[in-house]
C-alpha cells in the first residue's frame, strides 16, 4: 500500500470501563521472575479505575503468524496480559518469547539465522515506560530468549547493554539455560548453502584449496582490507541471492520482532528481538540492541520499533527521531514517514542503492502514540507487505504504508 492510498485512520478513543489493577513489581522484587516468562497477575479484587486511553499493540508479522505449537501470538499473548493487568513489560517479553522459541522463526530467538562463522548470535533491547527502566544485550549466544537476559538487566542493574561473552555470564549466573548451539537442522543447512555460494571450496582442505586457485592464492595480491571488503560484499551477495531464489523468505532474512503497546492506562512500552543480519560478521550487532536505533519509548508521548537495515537506523537513530517526532506534534504515520525520507536522503553510497539511486533496503517502523494512534510504516510498500495490530478488535494484519513504491531490489 502507497501512501496516498492510505485512508485508514486508527480511531483512537477513550472507551471507559473496568480492568484490574495494573500488578507492577518493585524493582527491589525483581530477582529470579525476571528470568522465568512472566505469568499474568492473580486476579486480585478488582479495582475500578477509567482508562485513559484505547490499549493497543503493533508489531511486525512474526509477533502474529509463529504459535511454536502454543494457542496464541505474541500480540495476543502480550495484549491479553496487559488487559488482566499484568506489568506491561512482562506481559510484552512473555509475548516475543512465544516466537523466540519458534524453531520455525528464522529472524530471531532459537533457530534464527546464524553469523559467518555458524554461530547464532542474539540481540534484543526493552524499554519500560513507566519506570523509564532500559535494557538490552548483543552479541549474546546460546540463550533461546534474549528478550528475557535484556528484561533482567533493566531491572537488576543500572546497566542498559550488555555485549557478548559477558551477556551471557551475566544470563548464566541468573540461571539461565545455555545452549551449545541455537541452530535447528534448517538454519545450518542454510548457512552451508550460503558458505558454498560465497566459496565453493570451503570444505576443501587448505592444502587442496591452494592447488586449485594456483600457488599463491587467487586473493595473494589483495590487502587485508580489499580482502575484507571482498569477502563483506560477496557475502551480502550470496544471502541476498538466496532471497531471490526463494530458498529464504525475505521476512526471515531481515526478520525482527519488535512489539509496542499502550496500555489501558495510557503507559507505554517496546520490546524488539533478533537474530541479526544472517552471516553477519562475528560480533556485528545492528540496531535491535541500541535505544533509539530498533526501538525507542517515551511513556509521555508514544514508541517506535523497527525491523529490516539495521545499519540505515543506526546512522539515523530512528526510533527516537520518530519519538521525537510525535513529541512535536506530528501523528504516527507523519514521523514515521519524515524519519523514512531522512533515511532515503541520507542513504548516498552507490553500494547502498539500487538502480534507480534509491535505498536498496527496506526498513519497518511499528508506531503508536499515547493516545493509541497508530501507524505501519515501510520504505517500500506492496500489497503483501503487513503489519501487526491487536486491539478491542482482536489481532489482525493490516496494510504498511510505503514511502517508495517497487522493490528495493529494482
Ligand atoms: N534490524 C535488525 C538488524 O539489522 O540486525
Amino acid at each position: 500500500m502507497k501512501r496516498r492510498d492510505f485512508v485508514k485512520t486508527a480511531a483512537a478513543g477513550a472507551a471507559a470501563g473496568t480492568v484490574p489493577a495494573l500488578a507492577t513489581p518493585s524493582r527491589a522484587d525483581a530477582t529470579d521472575p525476571a528470568m522465568r516468562p512472566a505469568q499474568p497477575a492473580q486476579p486480585a479484587a478488582p479495582a475500578v479505575h477509567a482508562r485513559a486511553t484505547r490499549p493497543v499493540l503493533v508489531a511486525d508479522l512474526s509477533s502474529i503468524r509463529f504459535r511454536n505449537g502454543g494457542p496464541e501470538s505474541a500480540i495476543e499473548r502480550a495484549f491479553r496480559g496487559i488487559t488482566e493487568g499484568e506489568d506491561i513489560l512482562d506481559a510484552c517479553v512473555a509475548g516475543v518469547n512465544i516466537p523466540e522459541l519458534d524453531p520455525e522463526e528464522h529472524g530471531i530467538g532459537y533457530g534464527g539465522l546464524p553469523n559467518a562463522d555458524g554461530v547464532v548470535q542474539l540481540d534484543s533491547c526493552l524499554m519500560h515506560g513507566p519506570r523509564k527502566w532500559a535494557g538490552g544485550v548483543a552479541g549474546l549466544e546460546g540463550v533461546k530468549t534474549p528478550s528475557l537476559v535484556a528484561k533482567a538487566v533493566a531491572e537488576l542493574t543500572d546497566h542498559h547493554l550488555i555485549v557478548g561473552k559477558g551477556a551471557q555470564e551475566f544470563a548464566r549466573a541468573l540461571g539461565v539455560e545455555i545452549h551449545d548451539d541455537l541452530n535447528t537442522e534448517a538454519t545450518r543447512a542454510y548457512w552451508l548453502e550460503w558458505r558454498r555460494r560465497v566459496d565453493p571450496g570451503h570444505w576443501l582442505d587448505p592444502e587442496e584449496r591452494l592447488r586449485r586457485r594456483g600457488p599463491a592464492g587467487e586473493d595473494a595480491d589483495l590487502s587485508p582490507a580489499a580482502r575484507m571488503r571482498r569477502f563483506h560484499d560477496a557475502a551480502l551477495a550470496a544471502g541476498l541471492s538466496m532471497v531471490d531464489d526463494g530458498l529464504i523468505d525475505a521476512d526471515s532474512f531481515w526478520g525482527t520482532t519488535s512489539l509496542e503497546v499502550v496500555s489501558p492506562d495510557g503507559d507505554i512500552c517496546g520490546v524488539t528481538t533478533t537474530s541479526g543480519l544472517p552471516w553477519k560478521i562475528p560480533g556485528r550487532a545492528g540496531d535491535s540492541p541500541i535505544l533509539g536505533a530498533g526501538q525507542y519509548v517515551d511513556n509521555d508521548v508514544g514508541a517506535a520499533g523497527s525491523t529490516g537495515r539495521g545499519e540505515a537506523n543506526l546512522y539515523n537513530l530512528s526510533c527516537f527521531m520518530i519519538v521525537e517526532f510525535m513529541r512535536q506534534g506530528m501523528s504516527p504515520m507523519d514521523a514515521g514517514m519524515a524519519v523514512l525520507e531522512r533515511v532515503r536522503d541520507n542513504t548516498v553510497e552507490a553500494r547502498l542503492q539500487n538502480s534507480r539511486g534509491l535505498p536498496g533496503f527496506d526498513l519497518r517502523f511499528f508506531i503508536l502514540n499515547k493516545s493509541g494512534e497508530y501507524a505501519g510504516v515501510a520504505m517500500y510498500g506492496s500489497a503483501e507487505s503487513a503489519f501487526a495490530v491487536c486491539d478491542e478488535n482482536g489481532a489482525r494484519e493490516e496494510p504498511l504504508v510505503g514511502l517508495l513504491e517497487g522493490s528495493p531490489r529494482d
